[in-house]
């Protein structure tokens, strides 16, 4: 199972990668707004920033909407560097553009899904990743982990090798049913995989092995 960071922040990506289980990063045009970076010119340079930072996939997203324009923004992307996975909105011109960089070899992850139909879709595309928003639909008192199950009996019912990458996680039990259910990438909040460390007793425990480490020393 992969471990994604989903922002934009280069300070918690540096402390994700420091952790030391960091398998890439998810960004969006809202994550990037967060963090002030606005302009074509500023915004590639984080991404590049980004990739320097880690040594996993990076999802790039495209702002056009049409094919021709996701297509000249997604090379664009792919081009920056390596790591650049071109991220694409689960619309009819984003199933075509994903088949399009399949075609050619440049990994997509195919965003903005809410359905296992549309996951259908982007994996039928040849997408590298799929992302079903599960915090998203729990929002709307849909469950989100019902989706990825559904994703995941569908994929293996066929063999798609199209990644399950559980997005919109927000907090640490989403990552533990995202890892029963057999999604293939969580992303999520650096906190949210924080919360994996913290066990009371794991503390109590230790706090008593240093106390009677120092009696006898
Ligand atoms: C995924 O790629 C998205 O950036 C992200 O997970 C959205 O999460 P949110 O619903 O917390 O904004």
């Amino acid at each position: 199972m992969k471990f994604f960071v989903d922002t934009a922040n280069l300070d918690q990506i540096r402390d994700a990668q420091n952790l030391g289980v960091l398998d890439g990063v998810t960004t969006n045009p809202s994550l990037m707004a967060k963090e002030g970076i606005t302009g074509r010119d500023n915004i590639l340079k984080h991404y590049v920033a980004i990739c320097n930072i880690v040594d996993g996939d990076v999802s790039a997203e495209v702002i056009a909407t049409d094919f021709d324009g996701m297509v000249k923004e997604g090379e664009e992307l792919a081009s920056l560097h390596e790591q650049i996975v071109v991220k694409l909105p689960m619309i009819k011109e984003g199933v075509k553009a994903a088949k399009y960089f399949s075609d050619k070899g440049i990994r997509t992850n195919v965003t903005l899904v809410f359905s296992a139909g549309q996951a259908l879709l982007a994996a039928k595309a040849g997408a590298t990743y799929v992302s079903p928003f599960i915090g998203r639909l729990d929002d709307i008192s849909t469950d989100g982990l019902n989706l990825i199950a559904e994703i995941r009996l569908i994929y293996d019912n066929y063999g798609f090798e199209t990644q399950i990458l559980a997005a919109s996680v927000r907090h640490t039990m989403h990552i533990i049913d995202c890892a029963k259910l057999g999604a293939d990438v969580i992303t999520g909040p650096l906190s949210s995989i924080e919360g994996l460390l913290s066990h009371p007793l794991t503390d109590i425990g230790l706090a008593k092995f240093l106390a009677d480490y120092k009696k006898g020393n």
